[in-house]
């Protein structure tokens, strides 16, 4: 198979357009996503041509495109793919030449990488052989219309008040996601959730930024700390299909744990979502992070699919 590797930034957003229906096609038959905004705001950037990456090209037209966004020192690969017939082997070279340019990009500190579409290992070593560290993710889907509460829910510890997302529960929210992963595998994978302000970060894309689907607020639930009105659990949930919810996050402080909590935010919004006519709710979690994947199986998600999520590190050399 002959390709050529070229620069993304010398190609136009409507050259990529065939990919991006491709991918699209994939995301809505593999996760149950409606990739088109994500795509929508993917071509904005590309005919802004300052997105870093590159594209293969095999008899003049593009084939398949990887490309990074830079976060301060980090730089965050978003996405590889490609329709060719040998799209492993595309996808390989488009992967080797990005990771290649960020190692030796003196301002570049940290490479992170989260390949949801896709399966677990196909990229595995080429992340390896580059010094990443992996981890495998699992993407888990609750099917709404078998989905049961539990009988008897316990009542709401004293001093907490369960909501509905409020504009004003930001701030609180960025403290306790910190809070919650502070030493924890997550914030490994994702330097954003060691810091207050990283979790500030996280949440303006997840609640301010069509990013990762639409947020939606009406699912999503906050448990209040009434003596002082800082946040003892939150669960966020983004609409990724008319009819499919996901949970972009959940946690609980730390003082809370092991109460039922986390179980009540989820039920609250697969009971929410389920009444407004929703079929389905997915979610990812670290197949390390035991407790939550348990916690998920015991409310009804079953594991749909498995990805890799890479992590590169300037100090570890
Ligand atoms: C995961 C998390 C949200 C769970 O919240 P929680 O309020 O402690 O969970 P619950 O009390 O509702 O637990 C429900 C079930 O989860 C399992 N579980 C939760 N914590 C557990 C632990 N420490 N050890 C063993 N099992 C545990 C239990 O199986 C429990 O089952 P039960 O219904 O038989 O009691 C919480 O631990 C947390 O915030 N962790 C850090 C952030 C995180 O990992 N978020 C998920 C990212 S995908």
């Amino acid at each position: 198979m002959q390709f050529e590797i070229l620069d993304l930034r010398h190609f136009s957003a409507s050259s990529l357009r065939p990919v991006l229906d491709e991918e699209s096609r994939l995301w809505s038959d593999r996760l149950r996503w409606d990739y088109r905004t994500s795509a929508d705001l993917l071509l904005q950037y590309l005919d802004s041509r300052v997105l870093p990456g590159y594209v293969a090209v095999e008899n003049g037209r593009i084939s398949g495109y990887v490309f990074c966004v830079y976060e301060e020192h980090k730089a965050i690969i978003g996405d590889v793919f490609s329709l060719s017939s040998a799209a492993a082997d595309v996808q390989g070279q488009l992967l080797r030449h990005l990771i290649e340019l960020l190692r030796h990009s003196p301002g570049i500190d940290r490479i992170e990488c989260q390949l949801l579409l896709h399966p677990h290992g196909l990229h595995a070593e080429i992340f390896r052989e580059a010094g990443f560290k992996l981890f495998r993710r699992l993407f888990m889907e609750l099917d709404l219309s078998h989905f049961e509460p539990s009988p008897s829910r316990p009542a709401l510890p004293e001093g907490l008040a369960l909501s509905t997302w409020r504009e004003n529960d930001f701030h609180p929210a960025g403290y306790l996601i910190a809070d919650a992963y502070s030493g924890h595998l997550d914030s490994f994978i994702n330097d954003q959730y060691r810091s207050v302000g990283g979790s500030l970060r996280f949440l303006h894309n997840i609640v301010r930024f069509p990013g990762c689907g639409l947020f939606d607020p009406a699912s999503s639930r906050t448990l209040t700390r009434k003596a002082d009105g800082s946040l003892a659990g939150v669960l966020l949930c983004s609409r990724v299909r008319d009819d499919v919810g996901h949970v972009t996050q959940v946690c609980v402080g730390r003082d809370q744990r092991r109460l039922g909590l986390g179980r009540r935010l989820i039920e609250e919004c697969a009971e929410n979502l389920r009444g407004r006519g929703f079929r389905g709710l997915t979610l990812t979690v670290t197949e390390e992070n035991a407790n939550a994947v348990e916690l998920y199986r015991h409310v009804g998600f079953v594991e749909k699919h498995s990805f890799d999520a890479m992590v590169w590190d300037r100090s570890w050399r």
